[in-house]
This record gives C-alpha cells, sequence and structure tokens, in this order.
C-alpha cells in the first residue's frame, strides 16, 4: 500500500487490515499538507499486529525488496490536487506520479502475477465531451496533474503489455469523506462552517462533479485487488452522486446549521466544468455499488471535521 498516511490510503489500509490481510504501508509523509493530519490517519492503522510501516520516498532507489512478498500492490501515493499543478510544481508532480510508478513498476516485474492496482483520476479526462464519460473515451487532460496521472496509467499499460503485469487502473472521481484533504473543495468548506470564516468559490459554482463517498472507493479499490481476470482493465469509480458546487454549499448550510460566507473568485486554471462517470464496467466486473450518498457522507465529513481541532 503506497500512500497509506493519505486520505483514501489510510482508509483503504484499514479495510484491508480489517478483512484479515498483511498490509506493508509506505508513505514519504510529503509537505503538500500537514504532518499531523497524516499521522492521525495512520493512527487506529499502527493499532493492528498486521501492520508494518515503511517511511519511503518511491522516487528514490530499488523497490524490489519491498514488493516482494507482496500478492498486491496498492499504488496510491502520488502528489494530488488539480489546480496546484502548473508553474514550478511541475516538477514535484512528474517525479511523485510518473517517476515513482516507473520504479514500483519496474519493482514488480520480476513477479508480473502479482496485482498491481493504480489510482487514477477523473481528471484524465479533461472537458469531457459526453456525460456520463465511459473508459473508452479519448483521455484529453485539461490541467498538468491530469497530464501526469494520464502518464502513470500509460505507464501502467505498456508494462501489463510488454510483460504481462496484472495491472489495474481506477480513476476516482472526487472523493470526500473523513480525513478528505485539507485543499479541496468539502474540507475547506466544513473547516469555514466550523470556524466562521469565508469561503472561495471558484467561477460561477455551477461546476458539476460526481462525488465518490470514501468507503465506496475503498470497496472497489479491494475489489480491484482480488477479483480474477480484470488484468489490464480500466475502471471508472464514481459515487453517482451529481451535484454543483453551489448545491453542496447549500447542503452543508443544512448540515451544519449556519451560513457559509462566500466569496466569489475567478474560475481556476485546470478546473473543468463537469464530470461524471459512466460506471457499468465496475458495476459488471468489481460488483462495485456505491452505498453512501451526498448528504450522509457528508454529514459523516462535518462529524470529522467537528470532532478534532487541527484539520
Ligand atoms: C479532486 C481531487 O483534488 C483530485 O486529486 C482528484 O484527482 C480529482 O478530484 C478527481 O476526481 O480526479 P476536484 O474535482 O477539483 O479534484 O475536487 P475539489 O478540490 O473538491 O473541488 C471540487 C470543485 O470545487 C472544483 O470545481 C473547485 O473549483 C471547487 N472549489 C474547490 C471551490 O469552488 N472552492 C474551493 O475552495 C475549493
Amino acid at each position: 500500500m503506497t500512500g497509506c498516511a493519505g486520505f483514501i490510503g489510510s482508509h483503504l489500509t484499514e479495510g484491508l487490515l480489517g478483512g484479515g490481510a498483511e498490509v506493508v504501508g509506505v508513505d514519504c509523509f510529503n509537505d503538500n499538507y500537514g504532518r499531523a493530519q497524516k499521522l492521525q490517519n495512520l493512527s487506529l492503522a499502527r493499532e493492528w499486529d498486521g501492520f508494518d510501516f515503511v517511511p519511503l520516498d518511491l522516487a528514490l532507489g530499488d523497490l524490489a525488496d519491498l514488493v516482494e512478498d507482496a500478492d498486491v500492490v496498492f499504488h496510491l501515493a502520488a502528489e494530488p490536487g488539480v489546480r496546484p499543478s502548473w508553474g514550478a510544481a511541475f516538477e514535484r508532480y512528474t517525479r511523485n506520479n510518473v517517476l515513482a510508478t516507473q520504479h514500483l513498476l519496474e519493482a514488480v516485474r520480476a513477479t508480473p502475477e502479482k496485482r498491481f492496482v493504480y489510482a487514477s483520476s477523473s481528471s484524465i479526462y479533461g472537458q469531457a465531451e459526453t456525460l456520463p464519460t465511459h473508459e473508452d473515451m479519448t483521455p484529453m487532460p485539461y490541467s498538468p496533474y491530469g497530464v501526469t496521472k494520464l502518464a502513470g496509467e500509460h505507464l501502467c499499460q505498456l508494462y501489463h503489455r510488454n510483460f504481462e503485469l496484472s495491472t489495474v487502473v481506477l480513476r476516482y472521481f472526487t472523493v470526500f469523506g473523513p480525513r478528505q484533504r485539507p485543499d479541496m473543495a468539502f474540507s475547506r468548506f466544513c473547516r469555514a462552517a466550523r470556524d466562521r470564516t469565508r469561503v472561495d468559490v471558484f467561477g460561477d459554482g455551477q461546476q458539476t462533479r460526481d462525488f465518490t463517498y470514501v468507503g465506496d472507493a475503498v470497496a472497489a479499490t479491494i475489489a480491484a485487488g482480488t477479483r480474477a481476470a480484470i488484468d489490464g482493465q480500466v475502471f471508472n469509480i464514481g459515487g453517482g452522486v451529481h451535484a454543483s458546487v453551489n448545491e453542496t454549499l447549500t447542503l452543508l448550510t443544512e448540515i451544519a446549521g449556519c451560513e457559509i460566507d462566500v466569496r466569489r473568485e475567478p474560475r481556476q486554471h485546470g478546473d473543468v466544468r463537469d464530470t461524471s462517470a459512466d460506471t457499468t464496467r465496475a458495476r459488471r466486473l468489481l460488483g462495485f455499488e456505491p452505498a453512501t450518498g451526498l448528504r450522509d457522507g457528508l454529514s459523516e465529513q462535518w462529524s470529522w471535521m467537528t470532532a478534532v481541532a487541527l484539520r
């Protein structure tokens, strides 16, 4: 499990441990957000005997020893975030999303029967021409981040075709819930509601997302690690909850029971207008059945945000 201290990674680690797996969790605690939150994300996993933590930067060195004994490699470590990926930051994105992925694939080459699950992103589609978007639509990223996630996908596909690695790619659509990264919309909105500070809404707020509750993303990811006969497949993982940014703010106002002070800011470069996942393939081959809707999931995230002050 790479990225085990991150938002989705820490939930996945707990899901795997709960299912009886032994997990070697890797994370380099890079500084894209606070170490305190990442440590707290890991705290439950660390109580399990079946969990080993390896602090490691995947872009450095040989990873053969790391993956040698694994049946499945879940690669969730990444430099995340769409809007900050311009300019000088791109070097971090290429290093942590492309180079690190290539290092891990090289390490797995010696034992190609291992399953290799790669966490990709809806951002590889860019301004999708067809909504809901099917996996076979031509990817056209709209942000440097999306370019690096698509490059990671291409690496998986070429190691699958050349060396018969058992790769599976998951395109997550805007995942939310407890432990969501602090830079993401719902985290910012909940923090502002809790602290009575202002939120920035980019553009007219009418942009829509297919939001995915983290528990549903984890269930799909575990299925991707274990299901037979899905080598080389690509799956959309979208919660099927389609809402605009403005609608989510209205919902949070109801959940939090207070008004939220909104400042309108210009649309951000790299931000796409709409995302919507066609999940037919994931439902058929992974048994994907998203169970948590927007109101329940956002309520969970709100409870988490108000339970501890450090976020
Ligand atoms: C999210 C993640 O940040 C990416 O890492 C992930 O790859 C991507 O989902 C994905 O689906 O592939 P994004 O959809 O931009 O990216 O998610 P949020 O950061 O939660 O933003 C959602 C919307 O809210 C965006 O349109 C954004 O412009 C808007 N927003 C965000 C605001 O209006 N104000 C804010 O303060 C933050």
